[in-house]
């Protein structure tokens, strides 16, 4: 077991005594529980009925053709003769019932100004943006591109696609055109959604700017719709004729009647692209039904969300996390969800504070490296504000490590709150590993359990499940409702990465270990995808980008473990002859030549130029040995090397430049 899961256990008592009086506000259906893990199928189906507004109830529950090589989707259907429409549970069976003027969207914009979005006002947003993308020519199945900042118009899109069937694919708001334009060309998005641009830290995103230039080349796109965020005067956007509009004017002649499209369970209900192992990004296929039921039931299970909470989950709705805990899950659940569309730090240090002491916020969600960061800072931000409306906090992205633990526990929790500690991927769709507060105990550091109608085990190079303690390959055993369908346009994709390793069983590519009494602990990727300050960067994506680059010939990227991101991207290349005059300035033009190919999130933290990368005798990359070199680690074996005098070199290197 890692040295940092040892620690923890021999964490104080009172952490876990001072929570035997925290309590539940929603209660949990324990009998369906108990029976979760002798037919998880039927629990599914039964929880499907639970949580779900169904316009025709399934009959069905699980139809199961494990993916192999050579066979074709559907493989998985989940509620298969079910009819419903997501918008619908989200906002249209709230709009019934008093929580007509409930708040859903409390929305506020980095530079202060504040939007309330009531289920009501949601309810007219919704179908009148659903009559908009409509006149756009777009139907069901049809995908639709969202490439917004963190503004209720971002919300307000996706449910509008949920309502008509059409399909959509949120673009990151910190992506650049590039990355833009290959995920639009990848899922053939007839339409574009975008903004003039979003506020960061003081500064514009000129997102209208990154899509002109990504459109460039995208043939599909018929139509482009530009909120005005009003980040800039509206004569210096640029428009289209014929192409672009601005939202504001087709919402306003949209009608606002537009009736929930019933679809069915297995219909699509959007992409979105994460990184793997490759220089292309995944398209991720996420259906109706299924997904639906994930999220919702796993939100009140493991964020205990009440009525009367204010529900403040801190990721953009380019993730998977924004997805499913700040727009489904939540409005799902008749939630208050806050959003805030900028940086932590502006204008101080103490703005996610100010926020949870403005709303009131009661469950608060963010990443370790948030957390890690707040730390650096010092808890008197946190002391400057009246943060005692926090009731539950959670966690995501990374394992937490007892120190950040400790500090949320202490600092923002107040001691009073328990963290759930929650482990998932784009993949899963849903909370796979977490405490369900109230009911588990806590173990600082560790995700805890599968959740109900999971399982989760720890394999492994030959499928044996490993001794309690040992480290190994997470997998799940059994199908879950919101797990992805498959790769868009790339299903032996979808087979290989996920379902050949132990044919049958999912490869979650994350390695874990599980204690005497049963808890997980995650241990990082098993696989060239790094954790960025929670992001999913793919070494090989960042070294496809490198090598495109004019001077560079070769390039390995490696993670390097850092204090507050998890891990950041180190680049070592190798340049080419005719350009060995430009060597002073590379390193810098390598960082920027990333942050527009991708986006600032891959920016490598260093570039090393070297004169040769170190290589196995079969000319494969030792990415050990850059690691190693990196993190200043005395040197493994390096016997295999090809040409050994490379390590000292680099060495050499490395050394000079700290
Ligand atoms: C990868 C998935 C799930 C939404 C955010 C990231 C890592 C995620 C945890 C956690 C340890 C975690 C894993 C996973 N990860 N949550 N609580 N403890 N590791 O989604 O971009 O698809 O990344 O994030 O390595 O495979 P994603």
């Amino acid at each position: 077991m890692e040295e940092s899961a040892r620690t923890v256990l021999d964490f104080s008592s009172d952490v876990v005594i001072s929570l035997h009086s925290w309590q539940r506000r929603t209660p949990l259906p324990e009998e369906l529980f108990e029976r979760a893990a002798l037919d998880p199928a039927e629990f599914w189906l039964r929880v499907a009925h639970q949580v779900i507004e169904w316009i025709e109830p399934p009959t069905q529950s699980l139809q199961w053709n494990p993916p192999s090589s050579g066979s074709l989707p559907p493989w998985v259907a989940w509620f298969a003769d079910g009819k419903l429409n997501v918008a619908q549970n989200c906002i249209d069976r709230h709009v019934r019932t008093w929580r007509r003027n409930k708040a859903a969207i409390i929305w506020e914009g980095e530079p202060g100004d504040t939007r309330v979005l009531t289920y009501y006002d949601l309810y007219r947003e919704v179908q009148r943006c659903a009559n908009m993308l409509r006149s756009l020519g777009v139907s069901k199945g049809d995908r639709v591109t969202i490439y917004l900042p963190l503004i209720p118009e971002a919300a307000i899109a996706m449910l509008a696609c949920a309502r008509i069937g059409a399909v959509h694919s949120v673009v990151f708001g910190g992506f650049s055109a590039e990355a833009l334009r290959d995920r639009i060309n990848d899922s053939q998005s007839t339409v574009l959604i975008t903004a003039d641009g979003g506020w960061r830290r003081g500064a514009i995103v000129p997102l209208k700017r990154n899509a002109d230039e990504a459109l460039r080349q995208c043939p599909s796109v018929r139509h482009v719709v530009v909120v005005q965020r009003g980040v800039m005067e509206s004569d210096n956007v640029p428009m289209q004729e014929g192409r672009d509009h601005w939202w504001h004017q087709l919402m306003t002649h949209s009608d606002v009647t537009c009736p929930c499209v019933p679809l069915s369970s297995e219909d699509p209900l959007f992409i979105l692209y994460t990184s793997g192992t490759t220089g292309k990004p995944k398209g991720q296929l996420h259906t109706t039904g299924g997904y639906l039921t994930g999220v919702t039931a796993t939100t009140q299970w493991v964020f205990d969300i009440a009525d009367e909470d204010v529900y403040w989950c801190t990721a953009d709705v380019g993730w998977i996390t924004g997805h499913s805990y700040v727009v489904y899950g939540p409005l799902a659940n008749g939630a208050t969800v806050v959003m805030y569309e900028g940086a932590p730090d502006y204008p101080d240090r103490d703005r996610w504070w100010a926020l949870v002491e403005k709303y009131g916020v009661t469950i608060f969600y963010t990443a370790p490296t948030a957390i890690r960061t707040m730390m650096r800072w010092g808890e008197e931000y946190v002391q400057r504000h009246d943060v005692s409306s926090l009731r539950l906090l959670g966690s995501v992205g990374e394992p937490i490590n007892p120190e950040a633990w400790m500090w949320y526990f202490t600092h923002v929790g107040g001691r009073r709150c328990p963290i759930v500690d929650t482990w998932w991927q784009t993949e899963t769709g849903a909370i796979v590993i977490a405490p369900i507060p109230g009911r588990t105990a806590l173990k600082p550091g560790s995700a805890t359990f599968p959740l109900p109608g999971y399982r989760a085990v720890v394999l492994d190079e030959a499928g044996s499940p490993v001794p309690a303690g040992e480290r190994g390959y997470l997998v799940l055993e059994q199908p879950w409702p919101s797990m992805s369908r498959t790769i868009w346009g790339d299903p032996e994709r979808y087979v290989q990465t996920y379902w050949a390793r132990y044919p049958g069983k999912y490869l979650t590519s994350d390695a874990a270990t599980c204690d005497q009494d049963g808890y997980f602990w995650l241990l990082g990727r098993t696989d060239d995808v790094l954790n960025v300050a929670g992001h999913r960067i793919s070494t090989m994506e960042l070294e496809s980008v490198l090598v495109e680059h004019p001077a560079v010939a070769e390039a390995a990227v490696i993670g390097r473990s850092d204090a507050i991101k998890g891990q950041v991207p180190v680049a070592f290349v190798t340049v080419r002859e005719s350009h060995r005059n430009e060597l002073p300035e590379i390193g810098e033009e390598l960082k920027q030549y990333v942050t527009e190919r991708i986006g600032a999130v891959a920016r490598p933290a260093e570039v090393h130029v070297v004169v040769e990368l170190p290589k196995t005798r079969s000319g494969k990359i030792m990415r050990r040995l850059l690691r190693d070199i990196a993190e200043g680690r005395v040197l493994g074996d390096t016997t295999t090397l090809a040409d050994p005098a490379v390590v000292e070199q680099l060495k050499e290197k490395y050394r000079g430049e700290e």
